[in-house]
Protein backbone atom coordinates (compact mmCIF):
# COMPACT_ATOMS: atom_id res chain seq x y z
CA UNK A 1 0.00 0.00 0.00
CA UNK A 2 2.91 2.72 -1.11
CA UNK A 3 0.09 5.57 -2.58
CA UNK A 4 -3.58 6.46 -1.28
CA UNK A 5 -6.18 5.55 -3.07
CA UNK A 6 -9.18 7.38 -4.26
CA UNK A 7 -11.45 6.64 -1.79
CA UNK A 8 -15.38 7.32 -2.89
CA UNK A 9 -16.34 7.33 0.82
CA UNK A 10 -14.88 7.25 4.04
CA UNK A 11 -15.51 6.40 7.80
CA UNK A 12 -14.02 10.01 9.47
CA UNK A 13 -17.68 11.52 9.74
CA UNK A 14 -21.51 10.89 8.71
CA UNK A 15 -20.65 15.04 7.68
CA UNK A 16 -18.79 13.45 5.17
CA UNK A 17 -21.57 11.65 2.77
CA UNK A 18 -23.98 13.72 0.51
CA UNK A 19 -26.97 14.66 0.18
CA UNK A 20 -29.84 11.98 -0.05
CA UNK A 21 -32.02 11.41 -3.07
CA UNK A 22 -35.10 12.03 -1.11
CA UNK A 23 -33.70 15.69 0.25
CA UNK A 24 -32.29 16.33 -3.04
CA UNK A 25 -35.45 15.64 -4.68
CA UNK A 26 -37.37 17.92 -2.94
CA UNK A 27 -34.92 20.39 -2.83
CA UNK A 28 -35.15 20.56 -6.57
CA UNK A 29 -38.76 20.63 -6.37
CA UNK A 30 -38.83 23.29 -3.94
CA UNK A 31 -36.68 25.18 -6.83
CA UNK A 32 -39.20 25.17 -9.17
CA UNK A 33 -41.47 28.16 -8.51
CA UNK A 34 -40.94 31.83 -6.46
CA UNK A 35 -41.88 31.15 -2.62
CA UNK A 36 -42.55 33.49 0.24
CA UNK A 37 -39.33 33.89 2.31
CA UNK A 38 -38.02 33.64 5.85
CA UNK A 39 -40.22 30.45 6.29
CA UNK A 40 -43.79 32.05 5.39
CA UNK A 41 -43.57 29.54 2.89
CA UNK A 42 -45.69 26.64 2.16
CA UNK A 43 -42.75 23.80 2.54
CA UNK A 44 -41.67 25.34 5.63
CA UNK A 45 -44.96 24.73 7.03
CA UNK A 46 -45.53 20.91 5.40
CA UNK A 47 -42.01 20.09 7.40
CA UNK A 48 -43.00 21.11 10.56
CA UNK A 49 -46.38 19.70 10.21
CA UNK A 50 -44.97 16.20 9.37
CA UNK A 51 -42.02 16.68 12.22
CA UNK A 52 -45.57 17.07 14.70
CA UNK A 53 -46.91 14.02 13.17
CA UNK A 54 -43.78 12.04 13.57
CA UNK A 55 -43.85 13.02 17.30
CA UNK A 56 -47.65 12.98 17.44
CA UNK A 57 -47.29 16.35 19.43
CA UNK A 58 -48.57 19.49 18.46
CA UNK A 59 -44.76 21.29 19.24
CA UNK A 60 -43.23 24.12 18.11
CA UNK A 61 -40.33 24.09 15.13
CA UNK A 62 -37.80 25.91 14.08
CA UNK A 63 -35.24 25.06 11.49
CA UNK A 64 -31.53 26.31 11.65
CA UNK A 65 -28.50 25.92 9.85
CA UNK A 66 -26.59 23.77 12.20
CA UNK A 67 -26.18 21.56 15.13
CA UNK A 68 -23.83 24.27 17.15
CA UNK A 69 -26.78 27.03 16.83
CA UNK A 70 -29.36 24.60 17.38
CA UNK A 71 -28.11 23.64 20.55
CA UNK A 72 -26.82 27.13 21.88
CA UNK A 73 -29.90 28.90 20.78
CA UNK A 74 -32.47 26.13 22.69
CA UNK A 75 -30.09 26.47 25.87
CA UNK A 76 -30.01 30.23 25.69
CA UNK A 77 -33.65 29.89 25.24
CA UNK A 78 -34.11 27.75 28.57
CA UNK A 79 -31.45 29.88 30.71
CA UNK A 80 -30.79 32.56 32.41
CA UNK A 81 -27.06 34.09 32.20
CA UNK A 82 -26.62 32.64 35.91
CA UNK A 83 -27.77 29.45 35.01
CA UNK A 84 -25.90 26.57 34.35
CA UNK A 85 -26.27 23.47 31.86
CA UNK A 86 -25.30 19.57 33.14
CA UNK A 87 -24.27 17.53 30.27
CA UNK A 88 -21.58 14.60 29.61
CA UNK A 89 -18.25 15.25 29.65
CA UNK A 90 -18.08 14.32 25.99
CA UNK A 91 -20.95 16.43 24.50
CA UNK A 92 -20.56 17.89 21.53
CA UNK A 93 -22.45 21.09 23.75
CA UNK A 94 -18.83 21.13 25.83
CA UNK A 95 -15.62 19.69 23.52
CA UNK A 96 -17.02 21.00 19.82
CA UNK A 97 -18.61 24.50 19.87
CA UNK A 98 -16.30 26.28 20.36
CA UNK A 99 -17.75 27.69 23.66
CA UNK A 100 -21.34 28.96 21.19
CA UNK A 101 -23.81 27.64 23.99
CA UNK A 102 -22.28 29.93 26.99
CA UNK A 103 -22.02 32.94 24.53
CA UNK A 104 -25.27 32.37 23.16
CA UNK A 105 -26.69 31.82 26.75
CA UNK A 106 -24.93 34.74 27.75
CA UNK A 107 -22.62 33.33 29.76
CA UNK A 108 -24.55 30.22 31.15
CA UNK A 109 -22.14 27.71 32.62
CA UNK A 110 -21.31 24.29 31.52
CA UNK A 111 -21.08 21.70 34.45
CA UNK A 112 -19.68 18.62 33.23
CA UNK A 113 -20.53 14.81 34.38
CA UNK A 114 -18.94 11.43 34.25
CA UNK A 115 -20.65 8.24 33.34
CA UNK A 116 -19.41 5.03 31.22
CA UNK A 117 -20.29 4.75 27.72
CA UNK A 118 -20.66 8.42 26.82
CA UNK A 119 -24.12 8.56 29.04
CA UNK A 120 -24.42 10.37 32.07
CA UNK A 121 -24.31 9.11 35.57
CA UNK A 122 -27.61 9.43 37.91
CA UNK A 123 -25.49 10.21 40.94
CA UNK A 124 -23.37 12.14 39.14
CA UNK A 125 -26.13 14.67 38.22
CA UNK A 126 -27.11 14.73 41.57
CA UNK A 127 -23.41 15.64 43.07
CA UNK A 128 -23.76 18.60 40.42
CA UNK A 129 -26.34 19.95 41.40
CA UNK A 130 -26.44 19.20 45.43
CA UNK A 131 -22.77 20.17 45.52
CA UNK A 132 -23.97 23.75 46.33
CA UNK A 133 -26.94 25.16 47.03
CA UNK A 134 -25.54 28.63 47.82
CA UNK A 135 -25.78 31.93 45.63
CA UNK A 136 -22.25 31.62 44.48
CA UNK A 137 -22.97 28.51 42.35
CA UNK A 138 -24.11 29.10 38.62
CA UNK A 139 -27.85 27.61 39.32
CA UNK A 140 -28.38 24.28 37.35
CA UNK A 141 -30.74 24.60 35.15
CA UNK A 142 -30.92 22.36 32.22
CA UNK A 143 -29.73 18.62 31.75
CA UNK A 144 -28.36 18.02 28.35
CA UNK A 145 -28.67 14.41 27.01
CA UNK A 146 -27.38 13.13 23.62
CA UNK A 147 -28.86 10.89 21.94
CA UNK A 148 -27.46 9.17 20.01
CA UNK A 149 -24.34 9.89 22.63
CA UNK A 150 -21.33 11.04 21.25
CA UNK A 151 -19.49 7.46 21.31
CA UNK A 152 -22.31 5.85 19.36
CA UNK A 153 -24.77 4.35 22.67
CA UNK A 154 -28.12 4.68 23.17
CA UNK A 155 -30.15 5.52 25.85
CA UNK A 156 -33.25 3.14 26.60
CA UNK A 157 -36.51 4.60 27.39
CA UNK A 158 -35.86 3.61 30.85
CA UNK A 159 -32.59 4.78 30.66
CA UNK A 160 -33.39 8.29 29.24
CA UNK A 161 -36.82 8.47 32.03
CA UNK A 162 -34.47 7.29 34.91
CA UNK A 163 -32.79 10.67 34.04
CA UNK A 164 -35.34 12.80 33.20
CA UNK A 165 -37.23 12.18 36.48
CA UNK A 166 -34.18 12.98 38.38
CA UNK A 167 -33.67 15.85 36.65
CA UNK A 168 -37.43 17.27 37.71
CA UNK A 169 -37.26 16.34 41.16
CA UNK A 170 -33.90 18.75 41.04
CA UNK A 171 -35.35 21.32 39.41
CA UNK A 172 -34.41 20.90 35.97
CA UNK A 173 -35.46 21.10 32.46
CA UNK A 174 -34.16 18.51 29.49
CA UNK A 175 -32.76 19.47 26.45
CA UNK A 176 -31.78 16.50 23.84
CA UNK A 177 -28.70 16.46 21.58
CA UNK A 178 -30.18 14.63 18.80
CA UNK A 179 -27.62 15.34 16.20
CA UNK A 180 -28.22 11.70 15.40
CA UNK A 181 -31.65 10.87 17.02
CA UNK A 182 -32.97 9.07 13.91
CA UNK A 183 -30.09 6.85 14.51
CA UNK A 184 -31.43 6.35 17.79
CA UNK A 185 -34.61 5.92 16.99
CA UNK A 186 -33.61 3.19 14.56
CA UNK A 187 -31.85 1.46 16.95
CA UNK A 188 -34.68 0.80 19.71
CA UNK A 189 -37.31 0.69 17.16
CA UNK A 190 -39.68 2.48 18.60
CA UNK A 191 -41.92 5.37 18.22
CA UNK A 192 -39.83 9.02 18.62
CA UNK A 193 -42.66 10.31 21.13
CA UNK A 194 -41.17 7.21 23.41
CA UNK A 195 -37.86 9.00 23.92
CA UNK A 196 -38.77 12.51 23.91
CA UNK A 197 -41.68 14.11 25.05
CA UNK A 198 -43.76 11.07 26.87
CA UNK A 199 -39.87 10.18 28.30
CA UNK A 200 -39.92 13.89 29.77
CA UNK A 201 -37.78 15.77 27.29
CA UNK A 202 -39.06 19.40 26.73
CA UNK A 203 -36.54 20.52 23.79
CA UNK A 204 -35.25 17.82 21.44
CA UNK A 205 -32.59 19.04 18.62
CA UNK A 206 -33.37 17.08 15.76
CA UNK A 207 -30.45 16.44 13.36
CA UNK A 208 -31.37 16.20 9.62
CA UNK A 209 -27.24 16.91 8.29
CA UNK A 210 -25.93 13.46 9.47
CA UNK A 211 -29.30 11.67 8.01
CA UNK A 212 -28.75 12.86 4.99
CA UNK A 213 -29.72 16.68 4.35
CA UNK A 214 -26.92 19.10 2.78
CA UNK A 215 -27.67 21.35 6.17
CA UNK A 216 -30.07 21.82 8.58
CA UNK A 217 -31.72 21.16 12.02
CA UNK A 218 -35.08 21.16 13.45
CA UNK A 219 -35.35 23.11 16.69
CA UNK A 220 -38.44 20.92 18.58
CA UNK A 221 -40.03 22.25 21.58
CA UNK A 222 -42.52 20.05 23.28
CA UNK A 223 -42.85 22.29 25.75
CA UNK A 224 -44.06 25.14 23.69
CA UNK A 225 -43.69 28.06 26.56
CA UNK A 226 -40.12 27.31 26.28
CA UNK A 227 -40.35 28.47 22.42
CA UNK A 228 -42.03 32.02 23.37
CA UNK A 229 -39.65 34.85 21.32
CA UNK A 230 -37.26 31.73 19.87
CA UNK A 231 -38.02 33.10 16.32
CA UNK A 232 -35.93 36.66 17.39
CA UNK A 233 -33.42 34.45 18.95
CA UNK A 234 -33.28 32.96 15.60
CA UNK A 235 -32.85 35.46 13.63
CA UNK A 236 -30.72 37.72 15.65
CA UNK A 237 -28.58 34.97 15.95
CA UNK A 238 -28.06 34.48 12.13
CA UNK A 239 -30.23 31.51 12.24
CA UNK A 240 -33.04 32.52 10.21
CA UNK A 241 -32.70 31.66 6.73
CA UNK A 242 -34.17 34.31 3.67
CA UNK A 243 -34.45 31.64 1.17
CA UNK A 244 -35.82 29.35 4.05
CA UNK A 245 -37.61 26.91 2.03
CA UNK A 246 -34.32 25.29 1.08
CA UNK A 247 -33.87 24.25 4.75
CA UNK A 248 -36.97 23.22 5.02
CA UNK A 249 -37.96 21.24 1.82
CA UNK A 250 -35.13 18.77 2.23
CA UNK A 251 -36.88 17.95 5.44
CA UNK A 252 -40.26 16.71 3.48
CA UNK A 253 -38.08 14.76 1.59
CA UNK A 254 -36.68 12.82 4.38
CA UNK A 255 -39.48 12.81 6.11
CA UNK A 256 -42.69 12.05 4.40
CA UNK A 257 -42.15 8.58 3.39
CA UNK A 258 -39.82 7.35 6.20
CA UNK A 259 -36.72 8.17 4.42
CA UNK A 260 -34.90 9.63 7.59
CA UNK A 261 -35.68 5.53 9.27
CA UNK A 262 -34.02 3.79 6.47
CA UNK A 263 -31.14 6.17 6.15
CA UNK A 264 -30.37 5.39 9.92
CA UNK A 265 -31.36 1.82 9.99
CA UNK A 266 -28.66 1.64 6.53
CA UNK A 267 -25.78 3.15 8.79
CA UNK A 268 -26.52 1.32 11.74
CA UNK A 269 -26.59 -2.23 10.09
CA UNK A 270 -23.31 -1.05 8.18
CA UNK A 271 -21.77 -0.51 11.91
CA UNK A 272 -23.38 -3.41 13.04
CA UNK A 273 -21.12 -5.13 9.74
CA UNK A 274 -17.79 -3.25 10.84
CA UNK A 275 -17.84 -3.81 13.77
CA UNK A 276 -18.38 -7.79 13.42
CA UNK A 277 -15.25 -7.84 11.11
CA UNK A 278 -12.97 -5.56 13.23
CA UNK A 279 -13.91 -7.89 16.36
CA UNK A 280 -12.44 -10.82 13.66
CA UNK A 281 -8.95 -8.96 13.30
CA UNK A 282 -7.09 -9.97 16.97
CA UNK A 283 -4.94 -6.70 17.28
CA UNK A 284 -8.49 -4.86 17.32
CA UNK A 285 -10.83 -4.17 19.86
CA UNK A 286 -13.90 -2.46 20.06
CA UNK A 287 -14.24 0.53 22.65
CA UNK A 288 -18.22 0.84 23.17
CA UNK A 289 -21.13 -0.98 22.36
CA UNK A 290 -22.31 -0.13 18.77
CA UNK A 291 -25.93 0.63 19.28
CA UNK A 292 -25.98 3.10 16.63
CA UNK A 293 -23.81 4.16 13.31
CA UNK A 294 -20.53 5.33 15.43
CA UNK A 295 -18.02 2.14 15.54
CA UNK A 296 -15.31 3.22 18.29
CA UNK A 297 -11.84 1.02 17.60
CA UNK A 298 -8.48 0.57 18.89
CA UNK A 299 -5.89 -0.43 16.72
CA UNK A 300 -2.07 -0.51 17.11
CA UNK A 301 -0.39 3.31 16.28
CA UNK A 302 1.24 1.70 13.01
CA UNK A 303 -1.39 -0.07 11.62
CA UNK A 304 -3.58 3.34 11.78
CA UNK A 305 -1.00 5.39 10.42
CA UNK A 306 -1.10 2.87 7.49
CA UNK A 307 -4.65 2.84 7.09
CA UNK A 308 -4.48 6.48 6.65
CA UNK A 309 -1.96 6.36 4.46
CA UNK A 310 -3.43 4.15 1.89
CA UNK A 311 -6.30 7.03 1.79
CA UNK A 312 -9.20 5.90 4.49
CA UNK A 313 -10.03 8.62 6.04
CA UNK A 314 -11.15 8.25 9.85
CA UNK A 315 -10.58 10.27 13.11
CA UNK A 316 -8.20 9.31 15.78
CA UNK A 317 -8.23 10.24 19.40
CA UNK A 318 -10.50 13.69 19.09
CA UNK A 319 -13.49 12.31 20.17
CA UNK A 320 -11.80 10.24 23.02
CA UNK A 321 -8.50 8.85 23.95
CA UNK A 322 -6.79 7.08 21.45
CA UNK A 323 -9.34 5.13 19.82
CA UNK A 324 -10.34 5.37 15.71
CA UNK A 325 -13.87 6.95 15.28
CA UNK A 326 -15.30 4.73 12.45
CA UNK A 327 -18.91 6.25 11.28
CA UNK A 328 -21.45 4.96 8.78
CA UNK A 329 -23.67 6.80 6.75
CA UNK A 330 -26.79 6.76 4.53
CA UNK A 331 -24.58 5.85 1.72
CA UNK A 332 -21.92 3.50 3.41
CA UNK A 333 -21.57 0.39 1.14
CA UNK A 334 -20.84 -3.28 2.25
CA UNK A 335 -17.77 -2.84 0.03
CA UNK A 336 -16.84 0.34 1.61
CA UNK A 337 -17.31 -1.86 4.76
CA UNK A 338 -15.64 -5.36 3.64
CA UNK A 339 -12.67 -3.43 2.03
CA UNK A 340 -11.75 -1.54 5.24
CA UNK A 341 -11.78 -4.47 7.51
CA UNK A 342 -9.67 -6.62 4.63
CA UNK A 343 -7.36 -3.64 4.43
CA UNK A 344 -6.98 -3.53 8.22
CA UNK A 345 -6.65 -7.65 8.61
CA UNK A 346 -3.81 -7.43 6.35
CA UNK A 347 -2.30 -4.76 8.15
CA UNK A 348 -2.08 -6.51 11.64
CA UNK A 349 -1.16 -9.95 10.16
CA UNK A 350 2.11 -8.29 9.20
C1 LIG B 1 -23.44 15.03 19.12
C2 LIG B 1 -23.40 16.14 18.13
N1 LIG B 1 -24.16 17.23 18.32
C3 LIG B 1 -24.22 18.22 17.41
C4 LIG B 1 -23.47 18.17 16.27
C5 LIG B 1 -23.65 19.26 15.24
O1 LIG B 1 -22.57 20.01 15.01
P1 LIG B 1 -22.46 21.07 13.79
O2 LIG B 1 -22.56 22.39 14.40
O3 LIG B 1 -21.13 20.78 13.24
O4 LIG B 1 -23.58 20.82 12.85
C6 LIG B 1 -22.61 17.09 16.04
C7 LIG B 1 -21.73 17.05 14.86
O5 LIG B 1 -20.73 16.44 14.81
C8 LIG B 1 -22.58 16.04 16.99
O6 LIG B 1 -21.81 14.99 16.82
Amino acid sequence: MSSPIARPRHFASDNYAGICPEAWAAMAEANAIHEVSYGNDTWTQRAADLIREIFEKDCEVFFVFNGTSANSLALAAMCQSYHSVLCHELAHVETAECGAPEFFANGSKILLLQGANGKVDLADIQRAVNKRTDIHYPKPRVLCLTQATEVGTVYSVDEIKARTELARKLGLRVKMDGARFANAVASLNIAPKEITWQAGVDVLCFGGTKNGLAVGEAVVFFDRELAREFDYRCKQGGQLASKMRFLSAPWTGLLKDGAWLKHARHANAMAKRLETGLRGIPKVTIAYPVDSNAVFARMPADVEATMHESGWKFYTGVITGDESRLMCSWDTTTEDVDGFVADLRVLCAK
